[in-house]
């Protein structure tokens, strides 16, 4: 730890000017507590989210109020209520993120607030908190990029961080591929041109009757299925592409439940096999994709290191294929650990740590922003 504070200390030597004891400073001439603490705060999407995070690894509390029940009876995410439910939540989300970590107004040293890519009226709630805050407790505001947290969600608790990597970042929104050679210098190497790998799960648990949300039922359903029973499509994209697109395979299984050209009545006809056979077959085929083109991007950034970080890479084929794939290959891999993978807002306050150490501030008249 003290090796790991002090290259931060050399890295950013204004912090060795100004933090108090306890760490070794990079000349090992003075040594300081701690660097800063950050409150994170995520309302991008369905989760409401509070996390509180010192020197951008270590994980003091990571409170996330799930809107699971809220969406269930309506099959996925309604904006209107999403919002709402944020405005209820977040007060008590962020009480409970200082409390467990034991900090008041004044430990914390700076508000990370994810600002873009998500549902603008929940985005707007979550902004207009960390801008109140930062404004009230004079603390500087940091906006961060969910997807791009997404992506450093797999350096949480790592040290040192495991840059460069190329990071595949799956969740209900985005599919994407990334060169990340440090904090501060993340390229997009591609990204979907339709379905992200999270909805194409979801909208498959739909089409076999599965609850919301579909990602985790296709996992579990999967689990009792034979996953070279149907052959679903690998759509590559051209033999130099490093984007993605799942709609054509989303089709496949609608055709294959319902029969070809046909968009219902094919259900009743399936066994609870066939349902586990296909939930199985459509899952070896996504991560098929995404393990093929994470490692051609391997080749292309030329990086021995890759990171996966979003919602879908809780799924544990997804987590043991691109293992086993970068151990043949001799690459290290770091998965987000899982409780890092759902939006959280740990990843917001890690990532907005390390803004906030190079001097980016965000503009209280900024608005929040749908998309990237
Ligand atoms: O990162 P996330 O919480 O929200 C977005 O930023 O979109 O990701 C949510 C997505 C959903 O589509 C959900 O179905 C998917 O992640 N997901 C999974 C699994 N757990 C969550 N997909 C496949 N297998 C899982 N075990
Ligand atoms: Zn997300």
């Amino acid at each position: 730890m003290d090796t790991f504070h002090a290259a931060y200390c050399m890295r950013y030597p204004a912090l060795a000017a100004t933090t108090a004891p306890g760490w070794r400073t990079g000349d090992g001439s003075a040594t300081i507590d701690r660097v800063a603490a950050v409150l994170g705060i995520e309302t991008s999407c369905d989760e409401t989210a509070a996390a509180v995070v010192i020197d951008g690894v270590d994980v003091r509390s990571s409170v996330v109020a799930s809107q699971v029940e809220l969406h269930r009876k309506y099959g996925g995410v309604v904006p209107e209520i999403a919002s709402r439910a944020h405005i209820e939540r977040l007060d008590s989300v962020i009480r409970q993120a200082l409390e467990e970590a034991g900090h008041g107004r004044d430990d914390i040293d700076a508000v990370a607030v994810t600002r873009k890519p998500g549902l603008v009226g929940s985005l707007v709630i979550g902004v207009t908190a960390a801008k109140t805050l930062a404004w009230a407790w004079s603390k500087p505001l940091v906006y961060v990029d969910h997807v791009l947290a997404h992506a450093c969600s797999a350096a949480i608790e790592v040290h040192p961080p495991p840059w460069p990597a190329v990071a595949l970042i799956v969740s209900g929104g985005h599919s994407s591929l990334y060169l990340v050679r440090d904090f501060d210098s993340i390229e997009r190497l591609g990204c979907t041109t339709d379905d992200a790998a999270g909805e194409a799960f979801d909208k498959v648990a739909t089409i076999l009757n599965l609850p919301y949300p579909g990602g985790p039922q296709i996992e579990r359903v999967a689990r009792g299925g034979n996953p070279q029973a149907v052959g679903f499509p690998r759509t590559m994209l051209g033999p130099d592409s490093l984007d993605f697109s799942f709609s054509g395979i989303k089709t496949a299984v609608l055709y294959h439940v319902h029969g070809s050209g046909r968009t219902s009545g094919g259900l009743d006809r399936l066994s609870a096999q066939d349902i586990a056979d296909i939930a199985a077959s459509f899952q070896a085929a996504v991560v098929d994709v995404l393990v093929r083109k994470t490692l051609r991007a391997v080749d292309r950034a030329g990086v021995d290191t890759v990171v996966l970080g979003g919602g879908v890479a809780a799924n544990h084929a997804l987590r043991e294929g691109l293992a086993a794939a970068c151990a043949d290959r001799r690459l290290r891999f770091h998965a987000a650990p899982m409780s890092y993978c759902m939006d959280n807002a740990a990843m917001v306050a890690a990532l907005g740590y390390h803004q906030y150490t190079r001097g980016d501030r965000g503009d209280l008249d900024a608005d929040a922003q749908a998309s990237q």
